[in-house]
């Protein structure tokens, strides 16, 4: 029996190392470990065998099963790979080829969009003042996105991030704040980073609110930093980005995660507009963050690049920048690569 076992052992593999396909390999396969397989069958019929025979065939059976599934899962995994491999050879198009006679063709190209265009720029200017760019994931915990800015489960703050949850108990990110965390907890201070990107609310959409839009999160940590240093670096990249000299005014205002808080205002174009949110950060998000308060502070704002985008182009309804319609994206010729 033992003997047997080895013989269709070689026969599997043989089999296997012949097939030419992925299918193939199944098939090989199937004939020993199916359910009316070689293998199998010896497996059936070890009942039947002497006493003392019965564990040694077992054992052998069971190894022969494991090396028939083993080269199998190999070679199916190598001749997919090559299959996939050639589809590069085979299933390319040329897109040089002009279009057959009477086919319409749009050549006005891609421009990039809007909401891109303005987060480079912000991306430009920052990393031209030192700060770090910081990425964070779209999917966040709980923890990352309310309990550690501060925001515990029983918090009337929780109210106005009208919050999209996953059935796993994750969720959507309200904000760009939790980036803060993850930015102290990948390495110590003085931590001096801005985090840009897309945030989620499950809000009821209308010409200013959208389910889906984008914020910059600023994150300076370091000793002994004040309200003065935020204002320096708020009104320097403001004006950075408006391209003019911007006054900027600051009111009290309440985020959970920082203490003082505000909002902070910019006269542009004559008129005062409400802006952004900042403040020193709260000591408990320092700890959160595993950051001694007593030794460090640091200041944090957040501000929706959507509203810096329908400002720069007159825009007035935020559902135009994620429709995807290309009459609305034409428009912005400028800032088209290549
Ligand atoms: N996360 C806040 C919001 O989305 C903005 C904010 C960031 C306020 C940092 C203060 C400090 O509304």
């Amino acid at each position: 029996m033992l003997e047997r076992l080895e013989s269709l052992l070689a026969e599997a593999l043989e089999g296997i190392e012949g097939a030419a396909t992925a299918a193939d390999v199944d098939q090989a396969t199937g004939r020993f470990l199916g359910k009316k397989g070689a293998v199998q069958e010896v497996l059936r019929s070890i009942g039947k065998l002497a006493p003392e025979e019965r564990g040694p065939v077992g054992k052998k059976a069971n190894e022969v099963k494991t090396a028939i599934e083993r080269a199998a899962g190999l070679r199916r995994d190598a001749l997919i790979a090559a299959a996939e491999a050639e589809l590069g050879e085979t299933e390319w198009v040329d897109t040089t080829m002009p279009p057959p006679p009477g086919y319409s063709v749009d050549r006005t190209g891609g421009t990039i969009h809007p909401v891109t265009q303005v987060v480079r720029e912000l991306e430009d200017v920052c990393v031209g003042m030192g700060l770090d760019l910081l990425d964070g994931p779209w999917i966040e915990d709980d923890e990352h996105n309310f309990g550690m800015l501060n925001i515990p489960p029983d918090h009337p703050a929780r109210d106005m991030h009208d919050t999209f949850w996953l059935s796993d108990g994750n969720l959507l990110r309200t904000h760009t704040s939790p980036v803060q965390i993850r930015a102290m907890e990948s390495g110590p201070p003085p931590i001096r980073a801005v985090a840009i990107g897309r945030v989620f609310r499950h809000e009821e959409v209308d010409i200013t609110h959208e389910n889906t839009f984008h914020q910059i999160e600023g994150f300076y940590v370091d000793r002994e930093v004040s309200v003065g240093h935020m204002i320096y670096v708020l009104q320097t990249l403001l004006e950075n980005v408006l391209g003019e000299k911007v006054d900027v005014r600051l009111r009290p205002s309440y985020f959970p995660f920082v203490e003082p808080g505000f909002e902070m205002d910019v006269r542009f174009q004559g008129d005062w507009m409400e802006l952004l949110g900042c403040g020193l950060v709260h000591p408990r998000v320092l700890r959160a963050g595993g950051i001694d308060p007593d030794v460090w502070s640091g200041f944090a704002f957040g501000l929706g690049v959507d509203r810096l985008v329908m400002l720069r182009h007159d825009i007035e309804d935020i559902r135009h920048l994620m429709s995807g319609d290309l009459r609305f994206l034409r428009q912005f010729r400028e800032g088209v690569e290549g």
